[in-house]
């Protein structure tokens, strides 16, 4: 199997990071007006999105023909929960762009059968092979994308998954409760993020530091799901200073 080094960009701060990030997807629209997007949530993308919804107002970009296809969604949860990557998008983009509610997709966490609703996701990412996919790097030494957990093989494809306790316990902060946080997602799987045409790799913090430096110079294996888009050609990974402290 073939490994690339990936491109490494590190910016002053998280700020610059989103700006770079904003830049990369406009220019991808512009690029192709149809073009297809694989889409995170957490916290490291939502000034990203802001500014997106800043560039769509000031007529810099228009997005009523691309698609976007996000990396996940708890399970079980329901849409209008505030909590839900759904509700999430909704607040963060969805609800301020032309994009049309037709080509915005997002696994079902109100599906009652989720090995059903992984299909069906599956399905989806089949007629809607992603132009760039923006990944960001999960918590701790979790090191996941989507909701790729350690033991993620390199040929997932988009199933439930165990939510690990780590990321249970960063993902507590986006709940009222921290009990409520979801025990499990439905995600893309790593086959379906690596086959993204070009992918952005986004870390910022010093809490990413370590995982960073696990995915990009550790092993390539299951302990670090992240360390698995080492074996794209086409990945760009942009951190911050504090996220690239330890490379
Ligand atoms: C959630 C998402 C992941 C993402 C992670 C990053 O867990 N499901 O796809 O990698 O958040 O979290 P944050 O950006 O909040 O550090």
């Amino acid at each position: 199997m073939t490994d690339y080094k990936p491109t490494i960009v590190v910016l002053e701060d998280a700020d610059a990071v989103s700006e770079y990030v904003k830049d990369e997807i406009v220019k991808q629209i512009r690029a192709k007006p149809n073009a297809i997007l694989t889409l995170p949530t957490g916290g490291t993308p939502i000034d990203t999105y802001a500014l997106l919804v800043k560039a769509y107002q000031n007529g810099e970009v228009d997005f009523s023909n691309v698609t976007t296809t996000n990396l996940d969604e708890y399970w079980p949860i329901k849409k209008a929960h505030p909590s839900s990557y759904a509700y999430y998008m909704t607040e963060h983009l969805y609800g301020h762009v032309n994009l049309k509610p037709e080509n915005v997709f997002i696994p079902d966490g109100e599906a009652e059968d989720f090995d059903a609703e992984a299909v069906r996701y599956r399905a989806i990412l089949e007629q809607y092979p992603a132009d760039l996919g923006f990944i960001t790097l999960g918590p701790g030494e979790t090191c996941h994308i989507g909701f790729n957990e350690r033991g993620s093989a390199e040929d997932s494809v988009v199933r439930y998954v165990p939510l690990d306790d780590q990321t249970i316990e960063a993902n507590a902060r986006f709940f009222d409760d921290p009990q409520d946080v979801p025990k499990g997602a439905i995600t893309q799987g790593v086959a379906d993020i690596l086959s993204a045409k070009r992918i952005l790799f986004v870390a910022t913090g010093e809490h990413k530091a370590w995982g960073l430096r696990r995915s990009l110079q550790g092993e390539i294996n299951s302990d670090s799901p992240a360390s698995f888009l080492r074996r794209h050609r086409q990945v760009i990974v942009i951190a911050d200073k504090a996220a690239a402290s330890l490379l």
